[in-house]
């Protein structure tokens, strides 16, 4: 039986690809999408959502649009990184349809309690709607099954440092407030961070490029142009969400630590730093941090998933 799965997410071209791979795993079936701000505004990641979605035929899945901007830090989103349409201008139409009318905080209250202790989340961008929803909804976080999250930087790894300052990792420091309402929460989570999507095995390169160049079928191209734009601008592509995505197709891919996951809120240069602390604490379950991964296993299990038609 498929688990049933909403992603929330800022696309992104790893979210994009995390996408791809949530449509392409038979473990799973993606059956709601919130879009946040983060990798580029709320209007731009809602509209690579739906593009995505309909360029590889997921028209039926809802989109609904949530937070403009964090709780209380700044916007600043990341196109340096993704490129002027936060989806490295690659060539995909707009889709002809519109985000479905409604609030992305009640759609993932919703949805979890269709089938109360069932159903799964998977954060990919700051866990502003993920905060927003838990406050409007307090019994959601007992709802959900698992909350999945790409994020953080604990340092179990050599690869565990930040990515926007030199402690933190985006989706954490672009929200830590959100951050600290989430991982206070008595929701299960599971969190893969750049100390396991940062390692060099996990990501794509020239030669995945060629072989994904090879397929011809629309996810295929969708991801060959998306791993061209990365490799122009460095040396691999990064698959930070697919990877958190991997926890529900196969977690016998990680290793993980636990303990109770912490996070700065202070806006000075710890800001989203994110601790990993042996101290229980009694009000929730502890946390799961991706301490280790097989990159080769993981990288032949996404790019096979990528050229199925
Ligand atoms: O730090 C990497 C994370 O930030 C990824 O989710 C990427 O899409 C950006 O949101
Ligand atoms: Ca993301």
């Amino acid at each position: 039986m498929a688990l049933s799965v909403a992603l929330d997410i800022d696309p992104g071209i790893d979210d994009a690809l995390a996408v791809a791979l949530a449509l392409h795993s038979q473990e799973i079936s993606l059956d709601l999408v919130t879009t946040v701000a983060g990798n580029g505004p709320l209007e731009m990641t809602t509209r690579n959502a739906l593009r995505v979605l309909h360029h590889l035929g997921a028209d039926h899945v809802p989109v609904i649009a949530g937070a403009a901007k964090p709780l209380h830090a700044p916007f600043l989103g990341a196109i340096d990184y993704h490129g002027y349409d936060a989806l490295g201008g690659i060539p995909l139409e707009d889709s002809p349809r519109e985000a479905n009318q409604g609030s992305a905080t009640d759609a993932l209250y919703e949805f979890a309690s269709a089938k109360h202790g069932d159903r799964i989340l998977v954060a990919t961008g700051p866990l502003t709607n993920v905060a927003l929803a838990f406050q409007r909804h307090p019994q959601l976080p007992s709802v959900l099954r698992e909350l999945v999250i790409m994020g953080g930087a604990f340092g179990l790894t050599r690869y565990g440092t930040g990515n926007s300052t030199p402690v933190a990792e985006f989706n954490i420091w672009q929200d830590p407030d959100a951050a600290a309402v989430v991982f206070a929460s008595a929701v299960p989570i599971t969190i893969v961070g750049l100390d396991v999507t940062n390692d060099p095995t996990t990501a794509l390169d020239a030669d995945d490029l060629a072989h994904l160049r090879a397929g011809t079928t629309p996810t295929a191209r969708m991801a060959a142009d998306i791993t061209a734009f990365a490799l122009k601008k460095h040396p691999t592509c990064a698959l930070h969400d697919p990877l958190a995505l991997a926890v529900l197709l196969d977690r016998t891919l990680f290793g993980f630590a636990h303990g109770t996951l912490e996070v700065y809120t202070a806006a000075d240069s710890d800001m989203g730093r994110t601790i990993l602390s042996p101290d229980r604490a009694p009000s929730r379950p502890p946390g799961a941090v991706a301490a280790s991964v097989d990159g080769p296993r993981f990288k032949q299990m996404f790019l096979s998933r990528m050229m199925e038609n």
